[in-house]
């Protein structure tokens, strides 16, 4: 997957978060936990929570009317829409179809990514493939995800570490210049799919009034099996995207990290060594928001001026599936 210049390159970036906060101390209240556990355990302070009347496809729409903004283009623009997610409005069709009709988008291919909190490396590398080979020019890039709606709000061990929001970015052909796409890099191995899943309302069990009492329907995670493949990958990951481009550690200004712990990122940091300063972190006000977490923080940097025009950016994320990938954009 590596590539000699670059094909495509992100022109626009957005991120929408839904208003209301919940804090470390609201969820006290509700499972045997506390904010010393939760911010000791994963840096997470507190998270969004979407309105009962809000969808996912709703904060899509927010996050990529915002990234058009920023590209000074409308949905008319787009030749396809890429939706990472595994919180969609509807088991069908794709997330992605419903935020084309949302953006009033023309008849493009739109589709979803089912790579949990990979899904916005997935589909930023897909779309590369597409701008790079001239079939698209134009391709909105979205992670979004409602997780609220499919935990279990009384195992603490899960409950404490996700939030919702959206994020998005725009790709367009690279310049003459050497800003763009670097490399990217795709990678599942199912040995663990057991350890982080939704068990029921799939072809494999499909819901019962016993699945919904014991909430199968929910998210299951054996944690400490994540956090050491987490560790692992997200740092091979990561060297393999440098290595494909001809970059080293040193070469990056910026890591825009997946944001699920921040006791990953800071083992990944030092052993890239790469400072943690120069990691871009919002998992304190956000925690885990999967897919989305990528694009909210990049737009992030982005917008407070921490990322500028031809600064090397490095991207890594891990998920279900186990599902992970890496990207190395020059801005
Ligand atoms: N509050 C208080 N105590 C808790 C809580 C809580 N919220 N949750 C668990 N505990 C307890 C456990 O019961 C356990 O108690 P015990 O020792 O008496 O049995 C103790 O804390 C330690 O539990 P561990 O699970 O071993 O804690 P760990 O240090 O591993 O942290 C965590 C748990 C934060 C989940 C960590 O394992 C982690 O971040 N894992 C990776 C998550 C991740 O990256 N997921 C991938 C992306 S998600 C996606 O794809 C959708």
């Amino acid at each position: 997957m590596a590539s000699e210049r670059p094909g495509s390159q992100i022109i626009g970036t957005g991120a929408y978060a839904p208003e209301k906060v919940l804090t470390n101390q609201d969820l006290a209240r509700i499972v045997d936990t506390s904010d010393e556990w939760i911010r000791e355990r994963t840096g997470i302070t507190e998270r969004r929570v979407a309105r009962d009347d809000e969808a996912a496809s709703d904060m899509a729409y927010e996050a990529a009317r915002r990234a058009l903004d920023a590209a000074g283009l409308t949905a008319r623009d787009l030749d396809m829409i890429i939706v990472g997610t595994v919180t969609g409005d509807l088991p069908m069709p794709a997330c992605a179809a419903i935020l084309q009709r949302k953006l009033g988008a023309t008849m493009i291919p739109a589709f979803d990514i089912s790579a949990a909190c990979a899904g916005f490396i997935y589909g930023l590398s897909i779309a590369d493939k597409f701008v790079r080979t001239a079939a698209c020019k134009r391709v909105l890039v979205v992670g979004v995800e409602l997780l609220s709606r499919v935990l279990d709000w009384k195992d603490r061990a899960t409950c404490v570490l996700f939030g919702d929001g959206a994020g998005a970015a725009v790709l367009g052909p690279a310049g003459d210049g050497d800003r763009g796409v670097l490399s990217t890099q795709l990678y599942t191995d199912a040995t663990l799919v057991d350890s982080l899943c939704i068990r029921a309302g799939g072809s494999r069990e499909p819901l019962t009034n016993e699945g919904l009492a014991e909430n199968r329907h929910k998210v299951f995670m054996v944690g400490s099996d994540i956090f050491k493949i987490a560790v692992k990958n997200l740092t091979s990951a990561s060297r393999s995207a440098l290595d494909a481009a001809g970059f080293t550690p040193s070469d990056v200004t910026w890591v825009v990290p997946h944001q699920a712990n921040l006791r990953i990122i800071a083992q990944v940091a030092l052993r890239l060594d790469i400072p943690l300063e120069r990691f871009v972190l919002n998992i304190e006000r956000y925690g885990n928001t999967s897919s989305a977490s990528i694009p909210i923080a990049l737009d992030e940097g982005v917008r407070d001026g921490r990322i500028k025009p031809g600064d090397t950016v490095l991207m890594c994320a891990l998920g279900a599936g186990i599902s992970w990938g890496s990207a190395l954009v020059r801005m």
